[in-house]
């Protein structure tokens, strides 16, 4: 496994080795992060995992500063799962200048997470364009764990035509259910024993729309009144159409119920898909 921080470096590395599958992630890895990889190694030759925690996508606030970055033991947990290049650029490396060209998303990125984090988007599409435009991949893999960033950038590689499949990766979650997250490693022990919390309730919203309880809007208020009961601070919960994020109607086949929540000062996001008739 080669480890690369110079783009000019990758590029000639690249070279003759197509076709790539690319897993790009902001280091801490977990096995979420580990499946995407072996998901990338069914789909390509060679293997290209970056680790980068982009400031663009941090809001003032937020915990840039303190993301943790554990880049060794991640560099040995790619080496097993089979990954043949890690590229870690620094920040100098790819922001040289100011970024001032930036990607901005349309009116969906400001719904779910984005109305909490203005911004927030942008900076994920702009950081995976320059990644794309980078390493040239014939696919990328994105988990469904971040769902709305997986809709933005398979809209965005749709609509900015970048010749890249984009793959989605299933949500890896503990034994009890809480969704996997760098994020976890903030939580005290009392609150890590509430966390499977949010999966449980998207639960009991999946399965009343599978079901067939059509009053969505009831169905998300209960979810959060119970989170609420038990010391959460609910961003939203929210019963989306699966392929166009818009609010769920009554006869939407495809659906996803979204959450995020914070216990404490640790916000955490979850979803599930749900089929309804
Ligand atoms: P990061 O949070 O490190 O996540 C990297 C990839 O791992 C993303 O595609 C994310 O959806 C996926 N992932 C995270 N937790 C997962 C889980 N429990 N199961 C399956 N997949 C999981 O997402 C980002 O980084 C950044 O926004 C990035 C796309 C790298 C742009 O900076």
């Amino acid at each position: 496994m080669e480890i690369i921080s110079a783009i000019a470096v990758l590029r000639e590395t690249l070279k003759g080795r197509q076709p790539v599958a690319f897993v790009p992630t902001m280091g801490n890895l977990h096995a979420g992060h580990i499946a995407l990889v072996e998901q990338a190694r069914r789909q390509g030759r060679c293997v290209v995992v970056s680790i980068f925690v982009n400031p663009l996508q941090f809001g003032p606030g937020e915990d840039l500063a303190n993301y943790p970055r554990t880049l060794e033991e991640d560099c040995r947990r790619l080496q097993a799962a089979g990954a043949d290049i890690v590229f870690t650029p620094s920040v100098q490396e790819l922001f040289p200048a100011p970024q001032q060209f930036q990607v901005e998303p349309p009116a969906i990125a400001g719904e779910l997470c984005g109305a909490y984090r203005p911004g927030h988007f942008r900076g994920v599409a702009t950081i995976v364009l320059k990644l794309l435009n980078i390493v040239q991949p014939d696919c990328a893999v994105f988990g469904k764990k971040d769902y709305q960033q997986l809709h933005i950038i398979r809209a965005m590689v749709r609509e900015l035509n970048v010749p890249v499949e984009i793959v989605a990766g299933e949500t890896v979650r503990a034994e009890d259910g809480l969704a996997l997250s760098s994020r976890n490693g903030y939580l005290s022990p009392a609150e890590r024993a509430e966390a499977p919390r949010l999966q449980r309730q998207l639960a009991q919203v999946k399965d009343a729309v599978e079901a067939g309880q059509q009053d969505f809007a009831a169905l998300e208020s209960a979810a959060a009144a119970d989170l609420a009961g038990h010391g959460w601070q609910v961003d939203y919960i929210s019963l989306r159409n699966a392929a166009t994020l818009q609010h769920a109607q009554p006869g939407d086949t495809a659906l996803v119920v979204l959450g995020a929540a914070r216990l404490g000062k640790t916000r955490l996001i979850d979803n599930l898909e749900c089929a309804s008739n």
